[in-house]
């Protein structure tokens, strides 16, 4: 499967969500998650992400986020619609320790 990592919190562009053929991203407050079980590893959605979050799962840079996908895909909601990104996501592109500082 591919796997949202960690530069997607606070970034949040929703541009991987109008291109899944499968529709299995899941969405948290403050980033995206792929649900392992639906994807179907097209990789259509890398390419597109801005903040350069997605990466396939056995990329190195996947690591533990294959982990915290898995898990959060079962706890948060479908999205199939990308919405307007938080007013500074810009800002947040590139932060370090994203997960430790920003993810809540
Ligand atoms: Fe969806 Fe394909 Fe990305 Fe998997 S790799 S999340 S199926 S767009
Ligand atoms: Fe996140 Fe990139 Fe999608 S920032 S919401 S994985 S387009």
């Amino acid at each position: 499967a591919y796997v949202v990592t960690e530069n997607c919190i606070r970034c949040k562009y929703m541009d991987c969500v109008n291109v899944c053929p499968v529709d299995c991203f899941r969405e948290g407050e403050n980033m995206l998650v792929i649900d392992p079980e639906e994807c179907i590893d097209c990789g259509v959605c890398d390419p597109e992400c801005p903040a350069e979050a997605i990466v396939p799962d056995s990329d190195p840079m996947a690591d533990a986020w294959t982990e915290f996908n898995a898990r959060f895909s079962l706890l948060w909601p479908n999205i199939t619609i990308a919405r307007t990104p938080p007013g500074d996501a810009a800002k947040f592109d590139g932060v370090k320790n994203k997960l430790r500082d920003h993810f809540s």
